[in-house]
């Protein structure tokens, strides 16, 4: 048996909880042993919630744990995740973590922490949601050059222009009802200025090219500016409007950006409607790969989180290989 301990039972913390209880027979045929979870740790009590007699409110009662092999930490922001997933690698903990921020900013510190303690920093739930994409990147597309990565990155800007252009819904309303489902970041400038899609495909772009994007010298335009009007200008071109996330090798090197785009009926992402996300990795051998699928939420996300733990516990003391350099990715001009 092994033991871990969920940080932040938020949205996302309580669906690693629900899944790791529901599934926990075949989760521990796939692992190769039983995960019980040992503490979950928030500053909030649950009575009467399953978490309640794991419940925890000190860091330090798992930091100083030694029974505890995997820290899944699902609270978000830089603060204090970043100070618990770095005392946790640094006790010889793995780390599985939905945190895009915390990726974005540390990804190549904490993979170098991890893999200097022989354990694991994941971070499969931090692009696409229940997709996975960080995985088939590090160790299945690993014959290619990278010539292209296009995402759709974001499910809660997509479900709002979905709404806007299907039903003619007012912005303000399908933001707030984006909130209510639980897809919407807790401020949604991040949202929709584009903010939370410029770190994944910060992220993306890293591993793709195996040095640190910084995801402040993307390019980031979001989708405050579209209107009504676009949608019947597209409409009339018979293409649709989506927020598109790129990174792309051209001769001289790699250009990135964040922006609202016409896509024709043609493009594989051109169907992707909702909340859900969708990710083109064009190599210069296999050609074209598409992921689809729901890219925010409880139970996707979670999901994503989840198949990390296993791959960690199947990984206890070796590392899996992520090459991502601390070294400073130059990005091209975007225009
Ligand atoms: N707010 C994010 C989204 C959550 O809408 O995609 C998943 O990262």
């Amino acid at each position: 048996m092994i033991n871990v301990a969920i940080l932040g039972y938020g949205t996302v913390g309580s669906g690693v909880f629900e899944i790791l209880d529901t599934n926990k027979k075949l989760i521990g045929e796939k692992a190769g042993q039983e995960i019980n979870v040992k503490y979950v740790l928030d500053l909030r009590d649950f009575p009467g919630d399953p978490c309640e007699s794991v419940l925890v409110h000190d860091f330090n009662t798992i930091l100083e744990d030694d029974e505890v092999e995997i820290v899944i930490e699902v609270m978000g922001g830089l603060k204090p995740a970043y100070d618990f997933v770095k005392k946790s690698l640094l006790a010889g903990k793995s780390v599985c973590t939905s945190n895009k921020e915390l990726v974005a900013k540390y990804g190549a510190e904490l993979i170098q922490i991890a893999k200097d303690h022989n354990r694991n920093f994941l971070f499969e739930a931090s692009v696409g949601g229940g997709i996975p994409i960080i995985r088939p990147l590090n160790q299945h597309i690993t014959a290619d050059e990278i010539c292209e990565i296009a995402g759709i990155l974001n499910g809660t800007t997509n479900y709002i222009l979905t709404k806007m252009d299907k039903e003619g819904a007012d912005f303000q309303t399908v933001l707030a009802q984006a909130q209510e489902l639980g897809y919407a970041e807790r401020n949604p400038s991040a949202d929709i200025e584009g903010f939370d899609a410029v770190r994944k495909i910060a992220i993306l772009a890293s591993l793709a090219y195996g040095k640190s994007v910084d995801f402040e010298d993307v390019y980031t335009e979001g989708i405050t500016n579209i209107t009504d009007i676009d949608f019947k200008y597209a409409a009339a071109m018979g293409k649709s409007i989506k927020l598109l996330g790129k990174c792309k090798k051209e001769a001289n090197g790699i250009v990135a950006s964040v922006t609202p785009r016409l896509l024709s009926p043609s493009h594989p992402l051109f169907n992707v409607e909702g909340v859900v996300n969708g990710i083109l990795v064009r190599g210069n051998m296999v050609g074209d790969l598409v992921f689809i699928g729901s890219g925010a939420g409880k139970l996707p996300t979670a999901s994503a989180v989840v198949s990390d733990v296993v791959d960690a516990v199947r990984h206890l003391n070796i590392p899996v290989t992520v090459i991502w350099d601390k070294e400073k990715l130059e990005l091209l001009e975007f225009g």
